[in-house]
């Protein structure tokens, strides 16, 4: 047989799926968080992200498709994002209006470098954030392995306004619930939250405290030391840049995939 109605048909093992949206949240005219269907067979590390995107839209030739971090634990049946909204952004100023039912596109295969098997052992492990940079975060922890490797596991996040902080505070209440790991975390886990352009208990960029030594009084703690600290960094370019550079003087060595280290970081710009 081999008219063309019944010619095989080429499936390009690569093609991003479509997956229905289950639910989606807006949190400020900045920030939003939506969850779609997670195909059986993917599979990721807590803290990796992958490609997220929609259909070619009218006059579009190919789908828009941009890396995102996967904001909900590996062992979770759907997949959660978190998300700025850019009103001009090639994928965000349409992927803001999504709503259930939706389909967005998700890419076949995860990667990155904000994943456990990055650091080498340590006591404390710090994740760095701002923004929708808490969302590698989110998942690692919600991820048991987390706090089996560290004593304690701080989480700080740093936002403009109070508004954008709800999606990782609300996050950290439901933990102490959470049937895997509410019991594990016990007193581990500390979520620092600061803000720089609101009226605050803590106010500042994560550097500036970190600089000032305000963090490590916060939590009663010595200042970062490569023989017991782990660090994590995720937030926009600039903040990677300068939040890196800052952790260096302390002498923590980057680690990758390949080469664990002290301190691993990664953007998350979406536009
Ligand atoms: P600021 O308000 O002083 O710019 P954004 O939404 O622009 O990504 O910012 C999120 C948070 O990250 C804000 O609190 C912002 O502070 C902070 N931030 C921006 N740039 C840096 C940087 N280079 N280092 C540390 N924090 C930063």
């Amino acid at each position: 047989m081999t008219d063309a109605a019944s010619a095989p048909v080429k499936v390009n093992p690569n093609a991003p799926s479509a997956e229905t949206v289950i639910d989606v949240e807006h949190y400020t005219d900045r920030l939003f968080s939506f969850s779609i269907t997670r195909p059986p067979a993917f599979r990721f590390r807590s803290g990796e992200f992958v490609m997220i995107g929609l259909p070619a839209a009218e006059g579009q030739k190919k789908p828009v498709m941009r890396a995102y971090s996967i904001a909900s634990p590996s062992w979770d049946d759907k997949l959660d994002f978190f998300s700025i909204k850019v009103a001009d952004g090639p994928l965000t100023s349409r992927l803001q209006k999504i709503k259930p039912g939706d389909q967005v596109l998700l890419g076949k295969k995860s990667v990155g470098t904000l994943v456990l098997d990055a650091l080498t052992p340590g006591k404390r492990l710090y994740m760095f954030s701002t923004g929708t940079g808490i969302a590698p975060f989110a998942s690692l922890m919600r991820d048991p392995e987390t706090y089996e490797r560290y004593d304690k596991v701080i989480l700080t996040h740093t936002c403009r306004q109070r508004a954008e902080l709800s999606y990782g505070l609300r996050l950290t209440e439901s933990l102490r619930d959470d049937p895997l790991v509410g019991e594990m975390i016990g007193d581990k886990l500390a979520h620092i939250t600061s803000l720089t352009r609101e009226e605050y208990p803590l106010k500042g960029r994560i550097t500036t405290l970190i600089e000032s030594g305000r963090l490590f009084e916060e939590l009663g703690v010595p200042a970062l030391d490569p023989a017991t600290d782990r660090v994590m960094i995720c937030g926009s370019m600039d903040m990677i840049k300068d939040t890196k550079a800052l952790v260096e003087t302390f002498g923590l060595v980057e680690g990758s995939n390949s080469n664990p280290g002290d301190f691993v970081v990664e953007k998350s710009f979406v536009g």
